[in-house]
């Protein structure tokens, strides 16, 4: 029972109050056993009040768009993930791969922040880069977002994750 619960933790990065004081009680100094481990928890809460809805629409590589109700201060892919659209997102956000990339439709990016230097060199290496392409894991929702659309490119690359072998996917 709990092993399962442990792998789905680390795995799934879907952490229980169960798996996280079971891992507390085997690791004495509280070694990743934290709720930090929850990448993506904010993302699965739905908005509280009509004022923090964001509503965007990703558009799939295969031309399927789906409309999302998003809230202020979701991350675009984490809100993907939960509803299951096919943004990899391989590094979790830590700016270490290209597999979030996506385009920016209908002049949103004029609403986002400029793109970190760090943002920027990593998109140099994306597959089908263009004008408005920009990191998914790196927007952040606000109101002024609001009917945003998101296009995901028709293939990703996954150039260094943990030593993992590029290939594309
Ligand atoms: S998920 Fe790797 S850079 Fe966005």
């Amino acid at each position: 029972m709990a092993g399962s619960l442990i792998k789905t933790c680390f795995r799934n990065r879907n952490c229980t109050n169960q798996a996280i004081n079971y891992i507390k009680l085997q690791n004495k100094q509280y070694l990743h056993a934290t709720k930090v481990l929850n990448h993506g928890e904010f993302e699965w809460q739905d908005p509280k009040s009509e004022d923090e809805v964001v509503n965007i629409t990703y558009i799939t590589k295969t031309g399927e768009r789906v409309a999302v109700r998003g809230k202020v201060g979701d991350n675009v892919l984490y809100l993907a993930h939960r509803h299951e659209i096919p943004m990899e997102g391989a590094c979790e956000a830590s700016l270490a791969c290209t597999t979030c990339h996506v385009y920016i439709l209908k002049n949103f990016n004029d609403k986002l922040p400029d793109p970190t230097e760090q943002e920027d060199d990593l998109l140099d290496m994306a597959p089908f880069l263009k004008e408005n392409s920009r990191l998914g894991c790196q927007i952040i929702l606000n109101k002024d977002l609001d009917g945003l659309e998101l296009e995901l490119p028709k293939a990703t690359r996954n150039f260094y994750v943990d030593g993992h072998t590029p290939k594309p996917h």
